[in-house]
C-alpha cells in the first residue's frame, strides 16, 4: 500500500540505500531507484523485491546527466505519481581514492549532487534526505562528537560531504520551504537479517569489518590491524558501529521529520558507543564460531584513534534510536557473507522476483 508519495532513491542499488529500500517499502512508500550501478549491480534490486514482496522499478543512470533526471523527474509527473522527496545515496566514499583521484570525488559527489538539486528545483521536489558522514567532523576536539562539532574534512571524500551540507544550508537560507535533512553516518556494518542483502565490496575492502568476514570465509589471509598503540583502552582504534538495518530506519525517521519541518537539519546516526578493533574481532569470533587469523600492522595513516556519537538529538528530534547489538551486527554479517562468499555474484537461495527497469 502505498502512502502516496513517490521517492526518488539514488544509489539504491548500494550497500546502505539497499537496506533502506526494504524499510521504504515496508513503510508503505513507492519508491525509484536511480544508480549507475559503478559500485552495485541491478541483482540487489532484485533482492529488494524478493524481500519485500513489491516491485522495484529503476532506472540506470548517472545523478550528474541532468537530462536524464529532467526526464524521470517528467515521466513520474505524467504518470500521475511525481516524486515528493529524494534520498540521496549515490556517492563515491573510498577516502584512499579521494586522495589519489580528488577531481573525480568532487565531479561525482558535489557535482552530482548540484545537477540532483538543480532539476529537484525546476520539478518543485522540497524534501531532500542526504548521506553524509562522520568524517566531516575530522580529529575529534571533543567526544563523543555532537552536531555542532567544527567541521574540518581531513581528505577529499570527507570534503565532498561538508561541500554538499554547506550547500545545503545555503540553499535552505533562500529557499524557506525547502527542507535538507542530512544524516551523519557513522560506521554501519552487519546485513539484511534475512541473509539476503549484505555488503559486497568489488575490490579488497578498505574497511574493518568486511575484512574481518572475509578474512573468516578464507578469501583473505589475515586481518591487518593497523596499530596497538593508540589511547583506547587496549591500544586499538575505536569506533562507533551501527547495524545497517538501524541506519536504514533513521531514514524513514528522517522523512517523516522533514514532511513537518523545513530548512537545514544534520543528525548523528550512531549508537554513542565505541568498539575497539579488538573487541569487535572477539565479538565477531564468539558470535560466529569462525576464526580471523590477525598480525599487528603499522597505523593507517589519517587514522584518528577514536571515534563515537552522540545520538542524542536524533532519539531526541527525530524519535529514533539504533537497537542492534554488536553481537546481532556480526551474526547478520556473517549470515550474508557465509551464505554470498561470493556477494551478489553468488545465487539466490530463492527465485527473485524481478523488479523492472522503469524506462
Ligand atoms: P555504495 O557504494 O554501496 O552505494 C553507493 C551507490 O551509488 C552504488 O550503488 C553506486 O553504484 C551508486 N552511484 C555512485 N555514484 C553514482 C552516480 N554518479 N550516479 C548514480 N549512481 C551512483 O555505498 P554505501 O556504503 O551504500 O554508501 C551510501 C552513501 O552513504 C554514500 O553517499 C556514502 O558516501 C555514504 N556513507 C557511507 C558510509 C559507509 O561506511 N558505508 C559511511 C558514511 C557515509
Ligand atoms: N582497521 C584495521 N584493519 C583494517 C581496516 C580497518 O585495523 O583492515 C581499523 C582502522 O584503523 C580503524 C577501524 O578499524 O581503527 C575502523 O576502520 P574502517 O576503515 O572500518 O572505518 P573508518 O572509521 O576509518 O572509516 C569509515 C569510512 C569513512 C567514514 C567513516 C565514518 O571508511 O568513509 O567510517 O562513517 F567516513
Amino acid at each position: 500500500m502505498s502512502q502516496g508519495e513517490t521517492l526518488l532513491v539514488t544509489g539504491g542499488a548500494g550497500y546502505i540505500g539497499s537496506h533502506t529500500l526494504v524499510e521504504l517499502l515496508a513503510a508503505g512508500h513507492a519508491v525509484l531507484v536511480l544508480d549507475n550501478f559503478s559500485n552495485s549491480c541491478a541483482a540487489v534490486l532484485d533482492r529488494v523485491a524478493e524481500l519485500s514482496g513489491r516491485e522495484v522499478p529503476w532506472v540506470e543512470g548517472d545523478v550528474r546527466d541532468t537530462s536524464l533526471l529532467q526526464k524521470v523527474f517528467a515521466e513520474q509527473e505524467q504518470r500521475g505519481t511525481p516524486i515528493t522527496a529524494v534520498l540521496h545515496f549515490a556517492a563515491l566514499k573510498a577516502v584512499g581514492e579521494s586522495v589519489a583521484e580528488p577531481l573525480r570525488y568532487y565531479d561525482n559527489n558535489v557535482a552530482g549532487t548540484l545537477s540532483l538539486l538543480s532539476v529537484m528545483q525546476q520539478f518543485k521536489v522540497l524534501r531532500f534526505v542526504f548521506s553524509s558522514s562522520a568524517t566531516v567532523y575530522g580529529e575529534p576536539t571533543a567526544l563523543p562528537y555532537v552536531e555542532d562539532h567544527q567541521i574540518a574534512p581531513t581528505n577529499p571524500y570527507g570534503h565532498s560531504k561538508a561541500m554538499v551540507e554547506q550547500l545545503l544550508r545555503d540553499l535552505c537560507q533562500a529557499r524557506e520551504q525547502f527542507t535538507a535533512i542530512t544524516l551523519r553516518y557513522f560506521n554501519p556494518i552487519g546485513a539484511h537479517p534475512s541473509g539476503l542483502l549484505g555488503e559486497d565490496p568489488h575490490d579488497v575492502p578498505n574497511n574493518l569489518f568486511p575484512f574481518i568476514t572475509k578474512v573468516a570465509v578464507g578469501q583473505l589471509p589475515a586481518l591487518q590491524i593497523f596499530g596497538n598503540d593508540y589511547e583506547t583502552p587496549d591500544g586499538t582504534g575505536v569506533r562507533d558501529y551501527i547495524h545497517v538495518v538501524d541506519l536504514a530506519q533513521g531514514h524513514l525517521a528522517a522523512l517523516d521529520y522533514g514532511r513537518k519541518q523545513s530548512g537545514f537539519h544534520a543528525f548523528n546516526l550512531g549508537t554513542g558507543r565505541g568498539t575497539s578493533v579488538l573487541e569487535l574481532v572477539a565479538a565477531f569470533e564468539r558470535v560466529t564460531g569462525a576464526a580471523v587469523p590477525r598480525q599487528w600492522a603499522a597505523r593507517r595513516p589519517g587514522d584518528i584513534a577514536a571515534a563515537w556519537a552522540d545520538p542524542s538529538l536524533a532519539r531526541e528530534v527525530l524519535s529514533w534510536q539504533a537497537r542492534h547489538t554488536i553481537d546481532d551486527m556480526c551474526a547478520d554479517g556473517w549470515r550474508w557473507q557465509s551464505q554470498h562468499p561470493d556477494g551478489y555474484r553468488t545465487a539466490s537461495p530463492s527465485a527473485p522476483v524481478r523488479g523492472d527497469p522503469a524506462t
